[in-house]
């Protein structure tokens, strides 16, 4: 049978209105700063939406562009003034910087009660043991579809397939934080089908086109594709062979209108987040 489609557009557009509700309730309305360094064309496009989604809440916004030469210091030294301006809660570093960056130290520069993307090594240490703080927002936003489409992972086998900082290992964290019994699978993985095989839910952030394919997935699993890839045919498309993988699965996320937007929306509850513990 053909598998639910899991609609990431529908569900981000209703978290956007629920935050936008609660938005209004403010005092004082939330404010995001992004930052973006170089012309990166996928960035570009990434940032431009984060500015609609502010808008789209109600939230000031504001996009702090640099050029691709400017130094690490010149991003330290904007960081270090957004961190102390009071009409700004959250601040987003776009990745990936050119190479002459030093990512960690950048992302460790930006305040732990601004770090909307829940990057900095404090907000990691508090999701990892399980305290409340921000949730890092593409693995929040699996975690939500799976919610908002009554997909339980207690006692669940989960299979990542990626182990990077922004997605996999949070993933990974937040799933057994669900109850989930969680394996992560990486490019040194002797067996992927195999392991892919025992998923009840299976996710795949790796960026590879044609990664996953139909005999590696269980009947009836939940598939969820976090990938953003081009295809020959210069076509978005995940790690999944959607088509093949839709006969088998009972829930898959299409790429894109996904997991994408909805990592838009977790960044706008992040935001709120902030902003309510600021005060406002
Ligand atoms: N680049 C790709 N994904 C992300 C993300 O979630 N946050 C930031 N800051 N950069 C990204």
């Amino acid at each position: 049978m053909a598998a639910m489609i899991i609609d990431g557009k529908a569900l981000a557009a209703k978290v956007k209105e629920e935050v936008r509700t609660r938005a209004q309730k403010l005092a004082v309305r939330p404010g995001l700063a992004v930052i973006i360094v170089g012309d990166n064309p996928a960035s570009r496009v990434y940032v431009n939406g984060k500015k609609k989604d502010c808008e789209e809440c109600g939230f000031y916004s504001e996009e702090h562009a640099l050029p691709g030469t400017a130094s690490q210091q010149e991003l330290l030294d904007l960081i270090a003034v957004l961190n102390e301006r009071e009409d700004i809660d959250g601040i987003l570093v776009q990745l990936p910087l050119p190479g002459q960056f030093n990512e960690q130290e950048v992302l460790r520069a930006i305040r732990p009660d601004k770090d909307v993307d829940c990057f900095h090594p404090y907000n990691v240490g508090k999701l990892m043991i399980g305290e409340d703080g921000f949730l890092p927002c593409t693995p929040s936003g699996v975690m939500r579809m799976l919610e908002e489409y009554g997909v339980d992972v207690a006692g669940k086998h989960c299979v990542v397939v990626g182990r990077s900082n922004i997605v996999g290992k949070p993933q990974a964290i937040l799933m057994l934080r669900k109850h989930a019994t969680v394996t992560v699978c990486h490019s040194r993985t002797p067996d992927l089908a195999e392991q892919c095989r025992k998923a009840d839910v299976l996710v795949a952030a790796v960026g590879k086109v044609g990664l996953i394919t139909a005999d590696m997935v269980k009947d009836g699993a939940v598939v969820i594709d976090v990938a953003m890839n081009r295809n020959e045919q210069g076509k978005l498309c995940g790690d999944v062979c959607y088509e093949k993988v839709a006969q088998k699965a009972s829930h898959i996320t299409p790429v894109p209108g996904g997991v994408g937007p909805m990592t838009r929306a977790m960044l706008m509850e992040n935001t709120l987040y902030a902003a309510k513990n600021h005060g406002k």
